[in-house]
């Protein structure tokens, strides 16, 4: 591929780096797109797997057709055959209508099977012979269906021990893994380390309406040397976390420390978290988290006064500005004038992030940025965010398609 159309590429996509082996990748779901052929994608979590299947089905004679996006892990074992095989009219308990199922609805289009290493083998048998030979049953039917879908897959490093412990078929591995594109980890980025932590700190920064940061030379090699066990998603994270909590602008390799990153080039690696919490309990020690936690709770709070407002159907005896006001709250803009709105019981929140008034949002939209921020702060774990917003697993799922949150 041409330099210019890589750049293209990178620029349309977002992606920071100039890594060869990210290079390559990219490479690769070019020259594979036009094909039908099945790809999948590998890599450790967090290193940017979700945008290539993207890429490829953009860049294939398929882009017109649908592009579902689909995570194995987050759709309970019960549920799975019936959303993406689909299934009939009273196949089970509570299957009060039919459901085409993913396989049907992405016919011509293309199906990214993302997390593939968590489907049950029950569900892998009928994906080996829907991937063999284009058919597939509906739970509940007899009758053999037909369907053109390209299918894309990822996965964490983890298949290979799911495989030799029989929880992952090996010919489902080959078959999917006709083109397998690698993405490297972040610690062997080199320099497209620093690069993304100045993109990320730079757009929060902005964000935020905070001044930039700036590196020094001592921290850039700290950030060179770490293993980045959750790799840019992490990064992602603590560019953010310095962004609103330092005060001093100008960001030493101490001052990363405070963060977790630790010198690992002499050691095997690994995550340590200043403040780490303890197994089971939850630390809120980090003030920014803190924080988000205390809106998250309010916003929770809010709603069920106004559903229980609506329920009694009263609202219209309430003044308008109580709801409103309650509202606002939920979700705060930062900035560096003193607080004006809400009373956060902490000094130290107080100094390091705070409050301005924001527009008024309607409940969809504080509904919206609520589940984004418990999905960031859950690293897009599924089951953690939604025990976190005390809503089923399934309800989460609908919310993430609705307002489009599968992608940060
Ligand atoms: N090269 C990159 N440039 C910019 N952002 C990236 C890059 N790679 C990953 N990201 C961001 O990092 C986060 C994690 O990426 P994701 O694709 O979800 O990882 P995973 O490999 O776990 O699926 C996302 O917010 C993504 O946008
Ligand atoms: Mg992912």
């Amino acid at each position: 591929m041409k330099e210019s159309d890589l750049q293209a590429i990178k620029q349309r996509y977002g992606i920071v780096g100039n890594a060869p082996e990210l290079n390559r990748a990219l490479d690769i779901a070019v020259q594979v797109a036009p094909t039908d052929l099945s790809v999948l994608i590998l890599g450790e979590s967090g290193v940017g797997k979700e945008v290539v299947p993207r890429i490829i089905h953009d860049k294939s004679a398929r882009k017109h057709q649908k592009y579902f996006a689909i995570n194995c892990g987050s759709i309970p074992e019960g549920t799975i055959d019936s959303e993406l095989f689909g299934h009939e009219k009273g196949a089970f308990t509570g299957a009060v209508g039919e459901r085409e199922g993913y396989f049907g609805a992405a016919n011509k289009g293309t199906l990214f099977l993302d997390e593939v290493g968590e489907l049950p083998l029950s569900t892998q048998a009928r994906l080996l012979r829907v991937l063999e030979t284009g058919e597939y049953i509906r739970v509940g039917s007899s009758e053999v269906k037909k369907t053109d879908v390209r299918i894309i897959a990822a996965t964490n490093v983890n298949i290979q021990k799911a495989i030799s412990e029989g929880k992952f078929r090996e010919d489902l591995y080959y078959r999917l893994a006709t083109i397998p594109i690698n993405i490297p980890p972040l610690r062997a980025r080199g320099r497209d380390i620093e690069l993304l932590f100045r993109k990320f700190s730079s757009s929060f920064a902005e964000r935020y309406m905070l001044d930039p940061i700036v590196l020094t030379e001592d921290a850039k090699m700290l950030l060179q040397s770490y293993k980045w066990p959750g790799n840019i998603r992490q990064l992602k994270n603590i560019a953010e976390q310095i962004c609103i909590i330092s005060q001093e602008r100008n960001i030493t390799a101490e001052a990363l420390i405070q963060f977790g990153i630790t010198d690992d080039s002499n050691t095997g690696g690994g995550l340590v978290l200043a403040n780490q919490a303890q197994p089971g309990q939850h630390s809120y020690e980090n003030e920014r988290e803190w924080l988000v936690h205390a809106l998250t709770s309010l916003g929770k709070e809010v709603k069920e006064l106004k559903e229980m407002i609506n329920n009694q159907q009263i609202i219209h005896q309430q003044p308008a500005h109580i709801l409103q006001e309650a509202e606002y709250a939920v979700a705060p803009q930062y900035n560096t004038t003193p607080a004006t709105r809400i009373n956060i019981p902490s000094e130290n929140i107080q100094n390091a992030v705070e409050y301005v008034e924001p527009t008024p949002r309607s409940m969809k939209e504080v509904e919206e940025i609520q589940i984004r921020e418990a999905l960031q702060r859950n690293h897009f774990n599924r089951s953690r965010t939604a025990k976190e917003l005390g809503i089923s697993e399934r309800t989460l799922y609908r919310r993430i398609k609705d307002y489009g949150l599968e992608k940060e």
